[in-house]
């Protein structure tokens, strides 16, 4: 028999682990429902170019890890090697412009990058992300670290660490990059492969490479390049950071994987995911929306891996993904279980968990599989009630059980399952 494999660098997400997923999905959808921010979901796949003129030919990402294919009618699409490209033509493509501004989105989404499988790096992961579109004051740029911030505090996270830094824009970083060519230059024969290449290219990618550490540490650091629009909006992003007690860190060598970044850039690293794998990150993109061939729409926001953010959790021990067994198991021995169809739908149409097991195993087999499932109840139906027109109930914690007619299912079960019969 052929033995199947999923594709390497991806993820089954089997039960009960699907649960932890649900709990920080419903943590991130809280989280930006309470500063306001609505779900945008755009498709799995863009047309190739967006990628390219929105997270920049240069970048690793669109050079060496995009999923591309042709589509049966010629067209070149690339699954999303990330979301902010695609949410910003959303946004352009539907007119949101014609909405109060800024627009404050969020989204759940799968994330397709063709990388060397390791811990922490898949080829399919998922993110939880925000953006905020059409305004360019500083304080959006705390509020957004702000939410990111209280989504994995309120999961429980503790051992974090924000790095801030700012980048620049077009006025002041052909400056800074000069400063960083005078800088690297001469040091080009001691750089690795990949950065001599990207040397005149972008010089400053040099700053991320975790090889040429030790240089990076020594160059010239942006912030001291700063036109003084930058200048005053990086000032105001820390006075936004110090009101709300979210601690930081300046890192001057942040400069994030991603063309389109201006201005503020900032990634929150995990104590116990490394230095290579931030837990999420994100900045400002000023100049986006025109790189893709609109108007200027200033936006700022980030990307949180939740594969990441469950692998801290772990690591910190804080998420409790405990099974929530039945309210209640219905039991009948000696029967195929047709009986139990009507009498099932009628409890959890009241909303409650109801399972059971069809084909007529026997008592013993059944309260042991109920056990397993970690019901609270469980209630007896098998050929012999049936026939004296009685059901069984018990509770699991406590043992006790009781007899009662079964034209009182309803007002019994319901009653039972909300806390108020036999404990
Ligand atoms: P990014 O830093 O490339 O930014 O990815 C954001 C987050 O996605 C990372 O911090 C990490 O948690 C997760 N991630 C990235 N690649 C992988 C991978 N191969 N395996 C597992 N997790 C991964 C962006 O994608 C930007 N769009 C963020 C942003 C939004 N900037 C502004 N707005």
């Amino acid at each position: 028999m052929k033995r199947w494999h999923r594709p390497r660098g991806t993820a089954d997400i089997l039960p009960p682990e699907s649960r932890k997923w649900q709990t920080i999905e419903a943590l991130a959808r809280s989280v930006a429902g309470r500063y306001g921010y609505e779900e945008i979901r755009t498709p799995t796949f863009e047309y190739t170019e967006l990628f390219h003129r929105g997270v920049g030919d240069t970048t690793d990402i669109v050079q060496k890890e995009t999923y591309t294919f042709e589509d049966r009618g010629g067209r070149s699409l690339t699954l999303r090697p990330e979301g902010t490209a695609a949410v910003m033509r959303a946004y352009l493509e539907n007119g949101l412009q014609g909405r109060p501004q800024p627009v404050k989105l969020f989204y759940l989404m799968s994330i397709f990058r063709y990388e060397k499988p390791e811990a922490g790096r898949l080829r399919q992961h998922h993110q939880f992300g925000v953006e905020v579109l059409g305004s360019d004051h500083p304080l959006w740029d705390g509020e957004v670290i702000a939410l990111g911030y209280r989504a994995v505090r309120e999961s429980g996270l503790r051992r974090l660490e924000l790095r801030l830094n700012s980048i620049g824009c077009p006025v002041c970083r052909p400056r800074y990059r000069e400063a960083l060519l005078a800088y690297y230059r001469p040091l080009k024969e001691k750089l690795c492969r990949d950065c001599q290449d990207r040397l005149e290219r972008n010089p400053l990618r040099l700053l991320d490479c975790k090889e040429d550490r030790e240089y990076a540490e020594e160059a010239p650091h942006s912030v001291d390049y700063l036109c003084e629009d930058c200048r005053r909006h990086h000032e105001t992003v820390k006075e936004a950071l110090a009101a709300m007690e979210i601690p930081y860190r300046e890192d001057f060598t942040l400069v994030r994987g991603l063309d389109y970044y201006t201005r503020t850039v900032f990634e929150f690293v995990h104590e116990e995911l490394g230095e290579k794998t931030a837990l999420f990150g994100g900045g400002r993109y000023d100049g986006l929306a025109e790189a893709i061939g609109g108007p200027p729409v200033p936006g700022i926001g980030f990307g949180l891996g939740l594969e990441r953010w469950l692998a801290a959790l772990e690591a910190e021990g804080a998420l409790r993904g405990e099974e929530e067994g039945p309210d209640l198991f219905v039991a009948a021995p000696g029967t195929e279980g047709l009986h139990l169809l009507p009498l099932m739908e009628r409890i959890r149409s009241q909303g409650f968990r109801v399972e059971t097991d069809y084909g007529g195993r026997s008592l013993k087999s059944l309260m042991k599989l109920a056990d397993r499932k970690k019901a609270r109840w469980v209630a007896i139906v098998g050929a012999e009630e049936l026939a004296e027109g009685r059901f069984l109930l018990r509770n699991l914690e406590s043992g006790g059980q009781e007899s009662y007619p079964l034209d009182m299912w309803d007002d019994v079960l319901t009653g039972a399952l909300r806390g108020g019969v036999g404990r």
